[in-house]
């Protein structure tokens, strides 16, 4: 029953500590609605402004990709470790249990195939499904430089427009078509137009030279796409080097799961993302928790 009758006086005003008003710790974020920074702040950790996004979305254009044959038993193992899955809805309803309380990047643009010209992709979900999924934010790719440019980036800001009425973020993901140049250059054109028109973050391959200047340049988080499979080591360093280099995050894919240790290697990622390990550390953290997981299995 409400206090109707004795109703206690209101006293504890603490009017000698004036109201905290906390920055929002994301770059570029600080002028979001509470339901933007709060789905951002689920998929980058607050205390680091980092991420490990695994990229598991592979399928939606090339079917059961090498290490995604059976998500069900190679991946779900290593969802405790990400900070974040980036998937389809299929994937998502048929294979990750809904108790899980993991951030989920949902891709959202789709209708080619490897077949194909990959870059004639449409907006393949809509927004009620994003909302009836619960997700924190939706992966629009974008072929800046491909044959359709101009209508992949009208599906980002779509989605951007459409995600902005009920507070879901858009990633935007450049796409690099097999004959063009993957240099700073080109990335600063692509990573800032996805910006400009309102990408909430952006994902970006990484470049050996220049990458400081498309993170400079970019007025939103980047996160470094892994991209086709290396050795482990290598891989270990370009993520480092991203993230030292400003990048806010990975968003990795193979080169996790098609690791000779998968679990061995997310943990060797987070080390050098969220803990700013060395990769020389990060590859020795690979092989102890590699070799040990040949006689128990990694929790
Ligand atoms: C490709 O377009 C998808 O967005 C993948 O999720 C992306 O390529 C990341 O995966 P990987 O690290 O394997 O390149």
């Amino acid at each position: 029953m409400a206090d109707m009758d004795d109703i206690k006086e209101a006293k504890r005003f603490y009017t000698d500590i004036p109201q905290k008003t906390d920055g929002f710790f994301l770059k570029g974020s600080g002028a979001l609605d509470w339901g933007m920074k709060n789905r951002l702040a689920r998929i980058f950790n607050p205390e680091t402004g980092r991420t490990v996004m695994l990229a598991i979305d592979h399928g939606y254009f090339q079917g059961p990709t090498t290490g995604l044959e059976r998500i069900d038993i190679t991946i779900l193992p290593l969802v405790p470790y990400a900070d974040t899955l980036m998937l389809t809805r299929g994937i998502l309803r048929t294979i990750v249990p809904p108790s899980t309380s993991k951030s989920i990047v949902l891709r959202v643009s789709g209708g080619a195939s490897i077949l194909k010209e990959l870059s004639n992709e449409d907006i393949a979900v809509d927004i009620e499904e994003s909302i009836r999924l619960n997700v924190c934010a939706m992966a629009v790719q974008v072929f800046i430089g491909g044959e359709y440019e101009r209508q992949s980036i009208i599906n980002m800001t779509r989605m951007v427009d459409i995600g902005a009425r009920y507070g879901i973020p858009t990633l935007a993901v450049t796409a690099v078509g097999k004959d063009m140049v993957r240099d700073a250059k080109y990335f600063r054109l692509a990573v800032r137009i996805c910006a400009e028109l309102g990408a909430h973050y952006v994902k970006s391959y990484y470049i050996d030279e220049g990458f400081e200047t498309v993170t400079a340049s970019c007025p939103v988080p980047i996160v470094m796409a892994g991209g086709k499979k290396i050795p482990e080591l290598d891989a270990l360093t370009m993520a480092y080097n991203a993230v030292q280099q400003g990048a806010a995050g990975v968003d990795m894919g193979r080169n996790i799961f098609q690791s000779e240790a998968p679990t061995a290697m997310i943990h060797a990622v987070r080390a050098v993302v969220h803990g700013d390990e060395t990769p020389k550390h990060a590859f020795d953290l690979y092989n102890t928790l590699k070799d040990e997981s040949k006689t128990a299995p990694l929790r």
